[in-house]
């Protein structure tokens, strides 16, 4: 099976850059080179004359491979607001096929390549196209991040229902226990007995240095 990896969520800020960071590593601990992705982000900086994503940055700095910015975040937009509205604020169009040029040089360059979604599955990138689209493209498997709090077992119930009928292999899910949600364990189970795919990990609140890989299994 593949080695590269499509990180997905149940909604924006559930943890998928951190899990994201903690897989790269877990693939390295394999003896594998890995190169990192975030096609596209909103809410981006200005360093210099280019926009850069706080993710993309923290993903290429775990990740082996150093391609051009551009390669690993094609589409950066300043505003914090959904992507298909920023591309059009911006007068572009993101275009799939880019995407998928851009994963092909850093596959090229690497046993393994991690790719972070932005915010949940179904988020539009254009007038066409979603984040699921861009993983149907790309044929990944996919890893579910799950912040654990009320309201997301219908969230993780409705992903892992469309990853499965995009065709994609839903390689596991995460339970990212940062919120200190009081029915976290049951709601735990409760996912563990409705998702197919194995819990790749339960993560607990961790420090801002810490990192997530030895809660996770690949
Ligand atoms: N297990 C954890 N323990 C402590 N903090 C966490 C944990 N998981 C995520 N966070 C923090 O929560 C915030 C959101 O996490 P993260 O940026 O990984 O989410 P995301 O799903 O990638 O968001 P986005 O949709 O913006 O890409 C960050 O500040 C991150 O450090
Ligand atoms: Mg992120």
């Amino acid at each position: 099976m593949s080695n590269h990896v499509f990180v997905t969520g149940t909604d924006t800020e559930v943890g998928k850059t951190r899990i994201s960071v903690a897989l790269i590593k877990l693939l390295q601990q394999k003896g594998l080179t890995v190169a990192a992705m975030k096609p596209v982000a909103s809410g981006c900086e200005w360093h210099g004359k280019v926009l850069k994503n706080n993710d993309a940055l923290l993903l290429s700095q775990q990740a082996d491979c150093q391609l051009p910015y551009s390669c690993i975040n094609p589409y950066a937009f300043a505003p914090a607001i959904a992507p298909h509205l920023a591309a059009e604020q911006n007068g572009e169009n993101i275009s799939l096929e880019l995407i998928e040029s851009r994963f092909s040089a850093l596959q090229s360059q690497a046993d393994a390549v991690v790719v972070e979604g932005a915010g949940g599955w179904l988020v539009p990138l254009n007038e066409h196209d979603t984040i699921a689209d861009l993983a149907v493209r790309l044929q990944l498997p996919v890893v579910l991040v799950v912040a654990i709090k009320l309201g997301c077992i219908n969230h993780a119930l409705l992903t892992a229902k469309a990853i499965t009928a995009s065709g994609l292999s839903l390689k596991g899910w995460v339970a990212n226990d940062f919120l200190r949600d009081e029915q976290a364990s049951a709601v735990i189970a409760a996912l563990k007995q409705r998702i197919a795919a194995p819990c790749l990990g339960i993560v607990p609140t961790l420090d801002d240095a810490e990192d997530a890989s030895r809660y996770l299994t690949l």
